[in-house]
Order: C-alpha cells, then sequence, then structure tokens
C-alpha cells in the first residue's frame, strides 16, 4: 500500500502544497498517487483511499474549516494515517493554524491516526481586496479593516518557496 495525496483547491494554492508532496516522495522512489478531489468521481476515490495507508489531505480554507468537499472526504477515511494540510487567507499565526486544525480533526474518525499538519497562508481573490476598500470608505476609523486590508496585500505572496521549504522540513520529520 502506498500514499495518496487528495486536495481540493479553488484558486490553485493548495494544489502548490500537494504538488509539493507528491514531488517529495516521488522523487524518494515511493508509490504515490496525486488526486484533484474535484476531479474524480467518488468510487474512486474511496477505492484509492482503500489502497493507501498513509492519506495527506488538503484544503483551501471556507468559513473557517475545511471546504464541504474535503469535509465528506474527511469523513470517509477510516483506519489511516493522516497527514492534514490547508492554505488559509489569515496567515502568520500558529494559534490560528491550531483552531484551524481542531475543526479539520472533528471531521476525521478517531480510528485514523493524525500523523502531522501543514498550514500556511494563500492569497486571495481581488474581490476580497475591493470588498475591504469599500468598507474602509463606508468606516474609515475601523482599524480592523486596515489590519485586514494589510494581510490581504501580506497573502498574495503566499505560498510561497519559504513555506514550501517549511513543509519539506515537516514531511522529513513525520517518520
Ligand atoms: C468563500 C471563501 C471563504 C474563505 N474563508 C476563509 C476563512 O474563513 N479563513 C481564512 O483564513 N481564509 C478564508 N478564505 C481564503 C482561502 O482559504 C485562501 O485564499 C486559500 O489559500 C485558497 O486556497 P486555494 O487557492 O487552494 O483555493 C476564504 C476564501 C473564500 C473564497
Amino acid at each position: 500500500m502506498g500514499k495518496l495525496v487528495i486536495f481540493d483547491s479553488l484558486t490553485g494554492n493548495t494544489k502548490m502544497l500537494a504538488d509539493k508532496i507528491y514531488d517529495f516522495y516521488k522523487q524518494k522512489g515511493e508509490e504515490i498517487k496525486i488526486i484533484d478531489a474535484k476531479k474524480e468521481n467518488e468510487e474512486e476515490i474511496i477505492k484509492s483511499i482503500n489502497n493507501s495507508d498513509i492519506i495527506f489531505a488538503g484544503s483551501w480554507t471556507d468559513k473557517g474549516d475545511c471546504s464541504d468537499k474535503m469535509k465528506s472526504i474527511y469523513e470517509k477515511i477510516l483506519n489511516k494515517k493522516i497527514f492534514v494540510f490547508a492554505t488559509c487567507g489569515f496567515g502568520g499565526d500558529k494559534t490560528y493554524y491550531s483552531k484551524l486544525l481542531e475543526r479539520v480533526e472533528k471531521h476525521i474518525d478517531k480510528s485514523n491516526q493524525i500523523i502531522g499538519s501543514f498550514y500556511c497562508q494563500g492569497k486571495m481573490p481581488l474581490s476580497v481586496k475591493e470588498r475591504y476598500i469599500s468598507l474602509i470608505k463606508a468606516n474609515p476609523e475601523d482599524k480592523n479593516l486596515k489590519v485586514s486590508l494589510e494581510n490581504f496585500n501580506n497573502a498574495l505572496a503566499h505560498p510561497n518557496d519559504d513555506d514550501l521549504l517549511e513543509l519539506e522540513k515537516v514531511l522529513k520529520n513525520i517518520y
């Protein structure tokens, strides 16, 4: 039984992490398969999960949790080793990443073992920036909105090479 990377990515950020994980093990000559959850049918996904012993499961962050697609996939994984990875718009704060991970863990059956996790920031669509700008115009005193706009600008550079190197370090240490 080999490894499986399965991910859901709307705009490509989480796919970058998924590809990195795939390449890392492929280069080591290990048996690994990668699935874009949106492009594969459910039967194939379940078959691939059952044929793997370690599942690297990744999602973009949607309203403080993983995507609905990944929720339903996490819920189907039983008796496996799972590595959780994700990208999120708000970044750089390990406490925030821990909170997001806690929410994702709620979708994971107790028969599984979580062997590691990786979170990093990921750029957001321009529409989010436009919304912040119009809100700031309407509420110029609101400091939180300015912080959100700053965060949006920081996110534009992520995931970057440093994030991918950090992910590689985490992978080197999972067993
Ligand atoms: C509808 C929507 C909801 C989002 N909700 C959150 C959120 O609650 N927290 C967060 O940190 N980022 C949130 N984001 C930002 C994305 O999770 C982030 O940009 C991510 O890197 C996108 O990954 P992808 O390129 O793989 O789709 C949201 C983005 C969208 C479009």
